[in-house]
């Protein structure tokens, strides 16, 4: 029996490509382009599976392929709004993604951006780097503390218990948290994290507000003027889960008023393209999408989607179908 076609849309860990590879028909993208909407409509015709990755924005657009020939789409990554899944389960595709494997490694990267806007970390090596530092004094560069401060964690699922308990544990943080479907209480107990009723309770008490709550339509702009009005002018905002939770031209106002003390950034609402006035600020820190960038994670996500589409192409439910 022939094997079953996949195409990759991006470049993967290379021991992940290795095994698609050899246990698959597997067209791999390699110069890495990103796709277009024809690119991804030919994938759809031409393969029995597609791979994508969060980047890659299956539309109901891109879907509403005639003749479409794949049965599943394996996306590489946690998150799933970049796929429209009414569109893909009317199409009858079977979708998956990669839970877990990416928590502890996302988590290391919220308590890295939220120690680097706090502690001025990437100003300061800026400033180094431009020749700038004459020396030690009492005034230089004094940033925020963050041991025994507050961390209000806007969602509850595994990512923000992870930074969760980095914070407590690591940084004798308090946690406060809002979350509309909360976790049960004996999965936090060793957080002694604080339940509140709402966003605004979570935003009028924290030093630093972490945003763990999914993108896409229900939580756009969750993170606008009135929300950024509500926090302390001494807080800061952290966002390692999906740009479009932010608006960012309020963010940029609220910087700029000083309505908030700063921000750290790893996704943006219009990726790769970041607002210009976050560009100008020195208080906030920006990666470009970094959360589970990792050797480790990537062959760990990767691998994951082997064994979702291992299991599709073996007749079985995959562990990760979202549709
Ligand atoms: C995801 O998996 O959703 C991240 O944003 C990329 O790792």
């Amino acid at each position: 029996m022939s094997k079953p076609k996949l195409i990759v849309t991006r470049r993967w860990h290379p021991d992940v490509e290795a095994v698609l590879a050899e246990r698959y028909d597997t067209q791999l993208n390699a110069d890495d382009h990103p796709m277009s909407v024809a690119e991804l409509q030919d994938a759809l015709r031409n393969a029995d599976a597609v791979l994508p990755t969060v980047s890659d924005k299956v539309t109901a657009e891109v879907l509403s392929v005639d003749n479409m020939r794949a049965k599943m789409l394996g996306s590489n990554g946690v998150g799933f709004n970049h796929i429209d899944l009414e569109a893909a389960k009317a199409a009858g595709l079977t979708v998956t993604n990669t839970p877990e494997v990416l928590t502890d490694c996302t988590a290391d990267l919220a308590m890295a951006l939220l120690l680097t806007v706090a502690r001025r970390v990437g100003e300061g090596e800026r400033h180094l780097r431009n020749g700038e530092w004459t020396g030690w004094r009492p005034t230089h560069m004094m940033g925020t503390s963050v041991t025994g401060k507050t961390l209000g964690l806007i969602g509850m699922g595994r990512i923000a218990r992870a930074v969760a308990a980095r914070a407590a544990h690591g940084f004798n943080m308090k946690i406060i948290y809002h979350d509309p479907f909360p976790p049960k209480a004996e999965d936090i107990a060793d957080l002694h994290a604080t339940q509140c009723a709402s966003p605004e309770e979570v935003y009028a008490q924290a030093d630093f507000v972490s945003l763990h709550c999914p993108g896409g339509k229900e939580t756009y702009h969750l993170i606008g003027t009135d929300a950024l009005k509500a926090m302390k002018s001494s807080a800061f905002l952290i966002n390692s889960a999906r740009g479009d939770v932010i608006d960012e031209a309020a963010l940029v106002t609220a910087l700029e008023n000083g309505e908030i003390a700063g921000a750290g950034l790893d996704v943006f609402e219009n990726e790769p393209v970041v607002h210009p006035g976050l560009l100008k600020l020195e208080n906030v820190v920006l990666l470009p999408h970094l959360g589970s960038a990792t050797q480790e994670t990537r062959k760990a996500m990767g691998m994951r989607v082997v064994e979702n589409i291992d299991a599709f192409f073996a007749g079985q439910t995959p562990r990760d179908k979202l549709v």
